[in-house]
């Protein structure tokens, strides 16, 4: 069983590693600081054994929407639960905060993403054209509470 926390600071090397090798992205650690103080309990850990290998980074768009910006379980921990625990935290943490819908972007190709979240009640709101820096097409999707 994973435990699911907030982020912490000395998380930063181990969320680097989970978004590089899950996301193929890599982005400096003050981004992660900056959007962790925006809002703190959007940024969500998963645990086990001691070990980082899950993270949701949410943040507040406005006053109606929580938008979820990276979302990733480390391979090997995969199809186990982790990612819908953390998915049903953020849900709750949404709820709390009394905003009408959760947005996000995913890549067109990775059709096991889309399906988690349509499997969680997100549905296709629009196509963001040659989103990615490899000009791969966006989907957008969002949920409404
Ligand atoms: C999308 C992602 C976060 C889902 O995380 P996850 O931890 O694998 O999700 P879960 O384990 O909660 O659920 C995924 C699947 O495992 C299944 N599952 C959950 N617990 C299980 C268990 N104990 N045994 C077997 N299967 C299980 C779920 O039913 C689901 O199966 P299905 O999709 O075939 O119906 C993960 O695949 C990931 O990190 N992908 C790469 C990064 C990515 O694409 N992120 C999204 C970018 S927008």
């Amino acid at each position: 069983m994973a435990v699911i926390r907030n982020f912490r600071y000395d998380d930063l090397d181990r969320i680097a590693e989970i978004v590089s090798s899950s996301l193929g992205e890599y982005y400096p650690k003050s981004l992660y600081l900056e959007k962790s103080h925006d809002w703190e309990e959007g940024f969500l850990v998963g645990v086990e054994g001691g070990r980082v290998v899950a993270m949701l980074l949410g943040i507040v768009q406005g006053r109606f929407e929580t938008r979820i910006l990276m979302f990733a379980v480390e391979r090997s921990y995969r199809k186990r639960g982790i990612g819908r625990e953390l998915m049903e935290r953020f849900i709750d943490l949404s709820v709390m905060k009394r905003v009408k819908r959760i947005s996000l972007e995913v890549r067109r190709s990775n059709l096991e993403a889309i399906r988690f979240y349509e499997k969680f009640g997100f549905k296709n709101t629009g196509v963001l054209f040659m989103y990615y820096s490899d000009m791969e097409d966006g989907l957008k999707m969002a949920k409404q509470l």
